[in-house]
């Protein structure tokens, strides 16, 4: 090798050195830039203020994340979840196209347990986002019952009408809006959640714009020794992934003549520690026709039960699952599809477990098959306790004498609906979904021996 090929070759690997080095920076102050942009720096196409509700305009900014969220649209079955679309014919009163199907008539032991409530008269599966609104002012619920406006907190874009109702004060927004009557307060809303409900506009990080979700963390949080906890101030990134569908996909009620929705979390979040906390503030949400038992309604309980969980316990968020890191173009954005991750296992699943698509299905199936058998051994003793208090009653019981059924199917009622409304059908946490199912035949158990001996009572499952 001549001294001038070697110079060469030392020229040469320098440069490449310093092309691949060079490289190497640029993809850095790339990767650092692409992190920017996706939280702050964005090419705005167009003004996006604290005022602006409408999602097409923020869509301007961000076309790939609004494409996303109007496919919640999409209905797409899966083994237990899901949604299937029932066409209709839209009327000038009802304008929708189609409706998902109908629970209390698939299990008319729903129907059964809600007796003196508006659920046994419609209660739907429910679907995507974009929905939300139209299906609430639709539901007989709404059209055959009166509802207050404190409905709308889930189920509307109601960031800025909180505002301005509350002349620029949230809190004293929401509490004006709680109690007005929902015909009236529904008329000016105009989207289902929307993108301001979620991030700030300016910055587009996640921000909690919920009263009620504010007030329920922060009660949450003092039972564990926290005092003035703010999750827009104090949760970490990976928390709020979680707590912006907390604020929604919750357990709760409406408190007094003010019509406050509440979560009831004061003593923590276990179905436990809420049904004690309902017990001591003597809650009930209806009178049960039948039996004349005071009891509840769990509704939707998704944060609570997850929280119960491994994937809680392990950092995993709601986000996680529901709305998946996916590449468009050149980018990582967060799928604003959200929708069952059954649909979408290889995003949703298969960047933590390495196993394939068809076996985190079946594993998936595996607990809510489990789960559905719990549940209908669960679901049957109840329906035993009703019909055997029925009877009792009927034949003449005093109140005294049924006290005892009617703690039990308070209890067991209310166990068995938080995991019956819990939406994942066992998943989000198995054995505590299906602990709760044993702490409900347990009270069953108790309801029915303290009909031992009452006139009536006893002559269950004859037939
Ligand atoms: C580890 C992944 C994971 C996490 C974390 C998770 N979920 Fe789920 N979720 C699932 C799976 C799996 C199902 C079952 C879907 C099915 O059967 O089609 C489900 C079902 C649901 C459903 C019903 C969807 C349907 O189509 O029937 C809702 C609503 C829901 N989850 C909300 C939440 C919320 C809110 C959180 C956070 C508080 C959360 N999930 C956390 C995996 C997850
Ligand atoms: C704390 C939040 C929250 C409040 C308050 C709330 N909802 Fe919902 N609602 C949800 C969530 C989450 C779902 C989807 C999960 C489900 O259906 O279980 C839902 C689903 C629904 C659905 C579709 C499924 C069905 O039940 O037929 C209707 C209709 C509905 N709600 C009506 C109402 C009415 C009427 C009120 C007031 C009495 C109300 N909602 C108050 C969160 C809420
Ligand atoms: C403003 C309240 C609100 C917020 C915030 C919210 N949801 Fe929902 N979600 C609803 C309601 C209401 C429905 C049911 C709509 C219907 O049936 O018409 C629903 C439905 C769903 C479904 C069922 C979709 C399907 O296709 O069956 C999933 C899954 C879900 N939400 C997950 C989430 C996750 C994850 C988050 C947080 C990233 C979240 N939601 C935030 C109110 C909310
Ligand atoms: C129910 C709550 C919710 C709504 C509504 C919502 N987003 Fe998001 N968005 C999220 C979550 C959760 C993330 C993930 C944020 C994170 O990891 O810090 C996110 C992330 C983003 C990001 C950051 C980049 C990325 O993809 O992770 C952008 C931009 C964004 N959303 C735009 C929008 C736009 C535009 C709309 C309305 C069309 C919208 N979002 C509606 C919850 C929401
Ligand atoms: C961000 C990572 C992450 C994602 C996404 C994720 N998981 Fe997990 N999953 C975990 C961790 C961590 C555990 C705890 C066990 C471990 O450490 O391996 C776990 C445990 C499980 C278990 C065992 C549950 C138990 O009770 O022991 C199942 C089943 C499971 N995951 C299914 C799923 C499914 C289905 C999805 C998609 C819908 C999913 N996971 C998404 C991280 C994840």
């Amino acid at each position: 090798m001549s001294e001038s090929t070697s110079s060469k070759n030392l020229f040469w690997t320098i440069l490449a050195t310093v092309a691949i080095t060079s490289a190497l920076a640029a993809l850095l102050v790339n990767v650092v830039e692409h992190k920017e942009e996706a939280k702050h720096a964005f090419f705005r196409v167009v003004e996006v203020t604290d005022e602006t509700d409408d999602p097409a305009v923020w869509g301007k900014n961000f076309p790939l994340h609004y494409d996303a969220y109007k496919r919640t649209v999409d209905m797409q079955r899966t083994r237990y979840g899901g949604s299937e679309a029932e066409k209709r014919n839209p009327t000038a009163a009802d304008p929708r196209d189609s409706v998902s199907t109908e629970k209390i008539e698939e299990d008319p032991r729903l129907k059964r347990m809600w007796l003196g409530y508006p659920f046994s008269v419609d209660f739907r599966e429910e679907r995507g986002h974009a929905y939300m609104l139209v299906d609430q002012r639709h539901t007989k619920r709404v059209l055959e019952f009166k509802q207050p406006g404190a409905c709308l907190n889930c189920h509307a874009s109601t960031y800025n009408f909180m505002k301005k109702l509350g002349g620029g004060d949230i809190t004293k927004g929401f509490e004006l809006m709680n109690k007005m009557p929902y015909a009236e307060a529904t008329k000016s809303v105009t989207h289902p959640v929307a993108c301001i409900d979620c991030h700030d506009s300016q910055t587009m990080a996640l921000r909690i714009t919920r009263p009620a979700f504010l007030e329920g963390i922060r009660n949450f949080k003092k039972s564990q020794g926290i005092e003035n906890y703010d999750p827009n101030t104090m949760a970490s990134a990976q928390e709020m992934r979680s707590y912006v569908c907390g604020q929604c996909h919750v357990e709760y009620y409406f408190k007094g003549d003010e019509k406050r929705l509440t979560f009831p979390w004061h003593k923590g979040l276990k179905a436990d520690e809420i049904y004690s906390y309902y017990e001591e503030v003597k809650h009930k949400d209806f009178v049960h026709k039948e039996t004349g038992a005071p009891v509840l309604k769990a509704q939707h309980p998704e944060f609570e039960i997850y929280n119960m969980g491994i994937h809680a316990a392990s950092g995993v968020a709601c986000a996680d699952c529901h709305m998946p890191y996916k590449r468009e173009g050149g980018t990582k954005i967060s799928d604003h599809q959200v929708r069952s991750p059954m649909l979408n296992v290889n995003r949703a699943c298969q960047g933590c477990h390495r196993f394939s698509e068809q076996e985190m299905k079946a594993r998936v199936e595996t607990i809510q098959t489990r789960f559905i058998e719990a549940r209908n051994v669960a679901m049957d003793a109840l329906m035993d306790l009703i019909e055997e208090t029925k009877r009792a009653r009927a034949a003449g019981a005093t109140d005294e004498q049924l006290k005892g059924a009617w703690a039990g199917q308070r209890k067991a009622q209310f166990f068995i609906d938080f995991v019956e409304a819990e939406n994942s059908v066992g998943f989000h946490a198995p054995g505590e979904e299906l602990r709760l199912l044993t702490q409900a035949l347990d009270a069953i158990r108790k309801g029915q021996i303290s009909l031992r001996g009452v006139a009536g009572a006893g002559k269950v499952r004859a037939d």
